[in-house]
């Protein structure tokens, strides 16, 4: 594991840079998250919140800057050795095998956190573990009865459900949520709400979310960002009544 000692940070971003030709999406941004703080990102559409998180799970390179995970350089690491030091995520956009079945999701996600060269020739009881695991985070999102139901057969807040448990059976120090709530009843809200809300303190979690009642609940810090930069950043509540969170999110 790639933890440089004593470092104060689960997370830092700096000074991250990114454009898309012309059109310049991250703009200097720089974040300090503490180990298992509850970190809220907010602003409005197309304000960069997942081009930020693109850069920081490796799906995007950034012009310039750099991220650190425990005080590890991270920034040219590909996501998959990112995922190796400990961090995970979902996507706004569900990134599920339809036609696969939950545990087969679940469990491939942890097979390429344990990707190796001799993967070919492990013996089939790691491929059990495996599914052993997979169930046992189906059973924590409370989905184990669907375990072997392909994912075309389940409803879309049952799929959210199903994304969250790839991303926690790997055991993440560090946890990127890209709207987790967003599109799902409000029995299903409270459902998944109450689920990242029991994540344990090992865990650090980072969340992009548009519903603010719900993800007030949730968060200690908050972030905003508008234009691609970080406009206000800091405790819940100073930043929810900074006059500037006032203009530019809530529009008052
Ligand atoms: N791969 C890309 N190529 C070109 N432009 C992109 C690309 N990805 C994002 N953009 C642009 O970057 C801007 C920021 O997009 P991004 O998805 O990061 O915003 P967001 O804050 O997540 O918005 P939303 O709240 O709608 O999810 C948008 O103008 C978007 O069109
Ligand atoms: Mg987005």
């Amino acid at each position: 594991m790639m933890t440089a000692p004593g470092s104060e940070y689960a997370l830092e971003v700096l000074n991250l840079n990114k454009a898309f030709g012309g059109l310049v999406v991250t703009r200097d941004v720089s974040l300090k998250v503490r180990p298992g703080e509850r970190r809220l990102i907010i602003g409005p559409n197309g304000a960069g919140k997942t081009t930020l998180f693109n850069q920081i799970s490796g799906d995007l390179q950034p012009n310039s800057g750099f991220v650190r995970l425990f005080g590890a350089d991270i920034t040219y690491l590909p996501p998959y050795k990112r995922a190796h030091c400990g961090l995970s995520r979902t996507y706004q956009i569900i990134t599920l095998f339809a036609g696969d079945t939950l545990e087969h999701n679940v469990s491939l996600g942890l097979l390429g956190l344990q990707r190796t060269r001799w993967q070919m020739w492990r013996p089939m009881s790691a491929y059990r573990d495996l599914a052993t695991e997979a169930r046992r985070t189906l059973d924590t999102v409370g989905l184990l009865h669907l375990a072997d139901h392909p994912i075309s057969d389940i409803a879309y807040g049952e799929r959210r459900r199903v994304e969250l448990a790839v991303a926690l059976a790997q055991k993440p120090r560090v946890l990127l949520l890209d709207e987790p709530l967003a599109g799902l009843s409000n029995t299903e809200r409270s459902t998944v709400q109450s689920l990242i809300a029991s994540i344990s303190r090992e865990t650090t979690v980072i969340m992009i979310e548009h519903d603010m009642d719900t993800a007030l609940n949730l968060a200690e810090t908050v972030t905003l960002l508008n234009y691609g930069r970080v406009i206000v950043d800091g405790d819940r509540d100073a930043v929810i009544t900074d006059e500037r969170t006032r203009e530019v999110y809530l529009g008052t």
